[in-house]
């Protein structure tokens, strides 16, 4: 049997909407566009949504808006993509790394308080493989030292936690439709807010400072435009949003398809010996981006080719960020710096999840996964 990894949703309601696209006037940031902004914010109950290329020109965006820059540091996780980290080198600051929960796999919370400086200018927790941190916490903290809040939500659109959903604590929330991610649409991503100024100020940099985005220069008469603040080029085009339309809509019917078979993971690999998994908590519900288990870290490797090797698509979400060569050549990390995410790093295997995912696949995967486990 051979089980790809992962399998996008776009169908013949994707293509269709496609097609209207490429049969219009814009291919480019248009009426698409702005239809997507609006249901994202709709479902998600913010104010504001911007579109933008990529979770990382999104949250690049947003640094940039906040006036971060150097001697500025940022908190965040280790476990989590590079990206994570990488924008907050990108707009000349520093990554402050804390260490993360050894259930979950999330930021430590406990662990926040004491990593404020002077310095300090921003947070920015992972919602790791689909469910949140508690961000009711969090926010307590960051209103006391009087930090800004970038939600990192590439894993997570469907989530909740305390009936909080992404968005709605944070200052801002960044979402990626990356070729893998729950709603996909190859590269893309959204910045949620309920703040205006922000929401403002992100549409001028998204398009190089212009004061007029295509839609407004060439729908009717021409107007001149001018420049007003240095932007960058990020804004969401019509042939990302037209595939990620359809998408949205049918998100909570996927989102139960991945749900059931996580509970049918979970419920094959509880109790089982070298094997676990990060656990969601009573008071959350994971968006289900991806499912992971923990196995010993002397037999990861082993373990994923004999997965492989079995014909099974597998990933590794995440190996440790502080300990990637351009972090400890440049940052001088080291081992045992945050050493349960080090740990969860070194033991994690990604399986396949999506809602094409067929029960005969899932008890493959579960099937295989016992006897490799067991014999390696
Ligand atoms: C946790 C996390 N943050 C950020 C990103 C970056 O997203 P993008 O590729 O849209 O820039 C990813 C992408 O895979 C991710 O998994």
């Amino acid at each position: 049997m051979k089980i790809e990894f992962y399998k996008h949703n776009i169908g013949t309601e994707e293509k269709n909407s496609l097609l209207e696209t490429l049969d219009s006037i814009f291919l480019t940031t248009g009426p698409k566009t702005t239809q997507f902004e609006s249901d994202f914010r709709t479902y998600l109950g913010t104010n504001y949504a911007t579109g933008v290329t990529s979770w990382t020109t999104g949250a690049f965006l947003v640094l940039k808006a906040w006036g971060i820059g150097p001697e500025d540091e940022i908190i965040t996780t280790p476990l989590s993509f590079c990206a994570t980290a990488n924008v907050i080198l990108q707009v000349g600051a520093k990554p402050i790394f804390v260490d993360v929960d050894p259930t979950t796999g999330n930021l430590d919370i406990n662990l926040v308080e004491q990593a404020i400086t002077l310095q300090t200018k921003a947070i920015i927790p992972v919602h790791l493989y689909g469910q949140m941190v508690d961000m009711k916490s969090l926010r307590k903290i960051a209103d006391k030292h009087n930090l800004k809040i970038l939600e990192d939500c590439a894993h997570c659109i469907e989530g909740a936690r305390d009936s909080i959903k992404p968005g709605q604590l944070g200052d801002a929330a960044v979402f990626s439709f990356y070729a893998t991610k729950n709603i996909a649409s190859g590269e893309g991503g959204m910045i949620a807010t309920n703040h205006q100024e922000l929401y403002e100020k992100l549409l001028l940099l998204r398009l190089h400072g212009m004061d007029r985005s295509a839609i407004d220069r060439y729908t009717g008469l021409y107007r001149h435009w001018d420049m007003s603040v240095l932007g960058y080029k990020a804004n969401m085009f019509d042939i990302q949003a037209a595939l990620l339309i359809p998408q949205l809509k049918k998100i909570e019917d996927h989102w139960k398809a991945k749900q059931a078979i996580c509970e049918k993971y979970e419920q094959a690999f509880g109790n089982q010996p070298n094997l676990d998994f990060p656990k969601v908590l009573a008071n959350s519900k994971s968006a289900r981006h991806i499912f992971t288990i923990w196995v010993p870290a002397d037999k990861r490797d082993l373990i994923l080719k004999g997965l492989q090797d079995k014909g099974i698509g597998v990933a590794v979400n995440f190996r440790v960020i502080h300990l990637l060569k351009y972090y400890r050549e440049n940052l001088n990390f080291k081992e045992n710096d945050f050493p349960i995410a080090e740990s969860i790093g070194n033991r994690t295997i990604t399986l396949p999840l999506y809602p094409k995912l067929t029960s005969i696949e899932t008890d493959y995967i579960i099937d295989s996964v016992l006897k490799t486990v067991e014999t390696t």
